[in-house]
């Protein structure tokens, strides 16, 4: 069985689906390997590095698509899918339940395809959540993103020439991004506030040296689905939170905005006179951006000055840590290929009852199967 490793394409995309520990696993499994030149240059992993970890170099795309399995980081261009062999494997973040045109053209290649993101969060996947990975590194990097465009230093500092104020930072939402993006500013010696309208999450907050932010704890009491993300929350509790944000925005430094919720909108949680009431030369970094952002000022890819405050709404954040990102995606997809291989064959064997299959199967025999996208 071949397993492929393409370069990836799409614009500003710098990760890799394999690192060369992942490829010597796979090679140890008994399957070969292609990786298309030029596919590390974004990780700084040559050809030869991934040659001496048992891959062999294909030429182009077109080579390296003449495989059994497809590893990608983002999902395929429409030259891609032309590519897919048909009875191939593929298995990418395909940011499925927003293109479903794209999940039926994949389909109708007959190619069997998971959607990395959609793998169910249950503890037996978590080696394998590709959301977790990459948000955690996402949340680290808003806040060097924050604090670059900051001019002012971070931690107190008592010196002979006067004290420098240590920043403030209002984190809003604290799920994975947020409480790295928590643990990193408390790092650099920051004041740190957070806010999330699930409740569970003030303990971890405050284990991170964190000050959680209460809004209305008998309105979040069933603020939390079964799956452990957030409900959009009521008019009431909306307009509750505002005014206790603009409470803090006035005195925030720099706001990390990452609340989302699953397949809607982000919440709008910073709103322009939010913007206006700040402080000059203050920042706001926007990981939520790519949702339509929790600040509508934001501006995807951009880092824009409005009202005197900076506005960064870097896109893909993961990439801009691609090494780290790809090494654990990389880990990601060999986690969740590793318990299909059935040994005596070397071939993947897919037990179509399983949950997590099931969850992340977005195409198979020429269908689009997954039931969020029937229809
Ligand atoms: P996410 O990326 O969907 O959302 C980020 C955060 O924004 C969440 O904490 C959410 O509650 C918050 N949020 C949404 N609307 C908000 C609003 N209006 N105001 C303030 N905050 C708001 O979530 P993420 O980071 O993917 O994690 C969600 C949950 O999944 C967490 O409970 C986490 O513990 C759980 N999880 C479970 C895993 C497992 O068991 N395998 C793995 C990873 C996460």
């Amino acid at each position: 069985m071949k397993i492929a490793i393409p370069k990836e394409r799409r614009a500003g995309e710098a990760r890799v689906a394999a690192s060369p520990d992942t490829v010597k696993k796979f090679v140890q499994m008994g399957f070969e390997v292609v990786v298309e030149t030029g596919a590390g240059d974004g990780t700084d992993i040559a050809d030869a590095v991934f040659q001496e970890a048992g891959a062999t170099i294909a030429a182009d795309a077109r080579a390296a698509f003449e495989s059994d399995v497809v590893l990608k980081v983002q999902r395929p261009t429409e030259d891609e899918i032309a590519l897919l062999r048909e009875g191939s494997v593929l298995i990418s973040a395909l940011a499925a339940l927003t293109n479903k045109e794209m999940v039926q053209a994949i389909a109708a290649r007959k190619v069997t395809a998971f959607a990395m993101e959609l793998v169910p969060r249950i503890t037996r996947a978590q080696s394998m959540d590709i959301l977790s990975s990459q948000a955690n590194l996402a949340g680290y990097k808003a806040v060097l993103d924050g604090v670059h465009e900051f001019k002012r230093a971070v931690p107190m500092m008592m010196t002979a020439a006067g004290t420098v104020a240590p920043a403030r930072f209002l984190v809003m939402g604290a799920g994975v991004a947020g409480l790295q993006a928590i643990a990193t500013a408390k790092r650099l010696g920051g004041i740190v506030f957070a806010f999330d309208v699930r409740p569970a999450v003030k303990e971890q907050v405050e284990s991170l040296g964190g000050k959680f932010v209460e809004v209305d704890p008998e309105a979040t009491k069933d603020a939390e689905t079964a799956g452990g993300y957030a409900k959009e929350m009521s008019e009431e509790y909306k307009q509750k939170q505002a005014a206790k944000i603009a409470e803090m925005a006035v005195k925030s430094d720099i706001i990390i905005c990452t609340a989302l919720i699953p397949g809607k909108p982000a919440p709008v949680l910073i709103t322009e006179d939010m913007v206006k009431s700040m402080k000059p030369g203050s920042v706001i970094v926007d990981l939520a951006v790519e949702a339509g952002g929790n600040c509508p000022l934001s501006e995807f890819d951009k880092v824009v000055v409005k009202h005197g405050v900076t506005l960064v709404g870097h896109g893909n954040v993961p990439s801009r840590l691609a090494v780290d990102a790809s090494s654990l995606y990389a880990k990601n997809l060999l986690n969740f290929i590793a318990p299909l291989v059935d040994k005596e064959t070397r071939t993947l064997k897919f037990n179509w009852e399983d949950e997590i299959l099931k969850g992340a199967c977005v195409a198979r025999d020429g269908q689009v199967v997954h039931p969020a996208l029937a229809g």
